[in-house]
C-alpha cells in the first residue's frame, strides 16, 4: 500500500486562535480514512490546511511525495486533490450542468468533460434528471450530490469530503455513504470528515479522532467502533 498523503505535525491559526496543535495523519492509496470529532475540534481546519486554503505555521503536508504546504489551492487541485467543502459551495444561480462544467475548469478536452459528467451521473442519476435545474433550487441532498459530482470532474486521486451527511435526512445519509464507498471501490482514495462517527466508521478502513486541535486516538475503523472511550464520546453508546 503506498502512501498518498502525509500530514506531519501541522499547526494552523486563525489570527491568534491556535486551531491545530500538531496534527499528523496519513492516507494510503485506495483507503477511506475518516477524521471524526465534535463541532469545533478542527476537522474542517485540517482539510483546509491540506488543500492549501490555510498555510500551516509549522509542519508539512506531503502529497504524492511532494511538500505542498506552501502551495496555493489552485496548484494543489491540479496535482489531483479535490476538497468538497463543508456547506457544499455549489453555485446556486448556475444549472447542474454549468456547475459540473465549472468543476472541470482546467480540463480543455470537451469529450473528457462529457465522459466525467456521465461518470458522475452513473452515481447520481437524480442529477442527470435535473441537468438544467438551477443549483439553488435543488434539495439539500441533491446539492450534496452535485458537490461530490463536481469534485469528480477533476478525476481526483484524493477526494476530501467535509461533512457530506450534514443536514440530510437519514435515508439520504445512507445513500451518500453507499456512494462514497462505491467511489472508493472504483479506485478513488477518500479522506472523510464527519461528526456522524457511526456512519463514517461503518465505511472507513481507518480513522483518527480529533479533539481541540489534537489527534487523540487512531486505529482501524473496527477497533475504533469497539473502543469504549470512542463509543461514549462519539457513538452515543454509554
Ligand atoms: N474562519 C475562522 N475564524 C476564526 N476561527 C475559526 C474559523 N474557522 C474555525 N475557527 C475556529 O477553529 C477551531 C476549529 O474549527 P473547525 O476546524 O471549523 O472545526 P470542525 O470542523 O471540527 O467543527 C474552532 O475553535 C473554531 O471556532
Ligand atoms: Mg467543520
Amino acid at each position: 500500500m503506498s502512501l498518498l498523503l502525509q500530514v506531519e505535525n501541522i499547526h494552523s491559526f486563525y489570527g491568534q486562535i491556535h486551531a491545530l496543535k500538531g496534527v499528523s495523519l496519513t492516507v494510503n492509496e485506495g483507503e477511506i480514512v475518516t477524521l471524526i470529532g465534535s463541532n469545533g475540534a478542527g476537522k474542517s481546519t485540517t482539510l483546509r490546511t491540506i488543500s492549501g486554503m490555510i498555510h500551516p505555521k509549522k509542519g508539512k503536508v506531503i502529497f504524492q511525495g511532494e511538500d505542498i504546504s506552501k502551495k496555493d489551492p489552485h496548484e494543489i487541485v491540479q496535482s489531483g486533490m479535490v476538497h468538497v467543502p463543508e456547506g457544499r459551495g455549489i453555485f446556486p444561480t448556475l444549472t447542474v450542468k454549468e456547475n459540473l462544467e465549472m468543476g472541470a475548469f482546467t480540463v480543455k478536452d470537451s469529450k473528457l468533460v462529457e465522459e466525467r459528467m456521465e461518470y458522475g451521473f452513473s452515481f447520481f442519476p437524480r442529477l442527470k434528471e435535473r441537468i438544467d435545474q438551477f443549483g439553488g433550487t435543488l434539495s439539500g441532498g441533491e446539492q450534496q450530490m452535485l458537490a461530490i459530482a463536481r469534485g469528480l470532474m477533476l478525476n481526483p486521486r484524493l477526494l476530501m469530503l467535509d461533512e457530506p451527511s450534514m443536514g440530510l435526512a437519514p435515508i439520504l445519509v445512507e445513500l451518500i455513504f453507499d456512494i462514497i464507498k462505491e467511489l472508493n471501490q472504483q479506485g478513488t482514495t477518500i479522506l472523510l470528515v464527519e461528526q456522524n462517527a457511526l456512519m463514517a466508521l461503518s465505511i472507513a478502513h481507518r480513522g483518527y479522532v480529533i479533539q481541540t486541535g489534537e489527534i487523540t486516538v487512531t486505529d482501524s475503523a473496527a477497533n475504533l467502533r469497539g473502543n469504549k472511550e470512542v463509543q461514549k464520546a462519539y457513538l452515543g453508546i454509554s
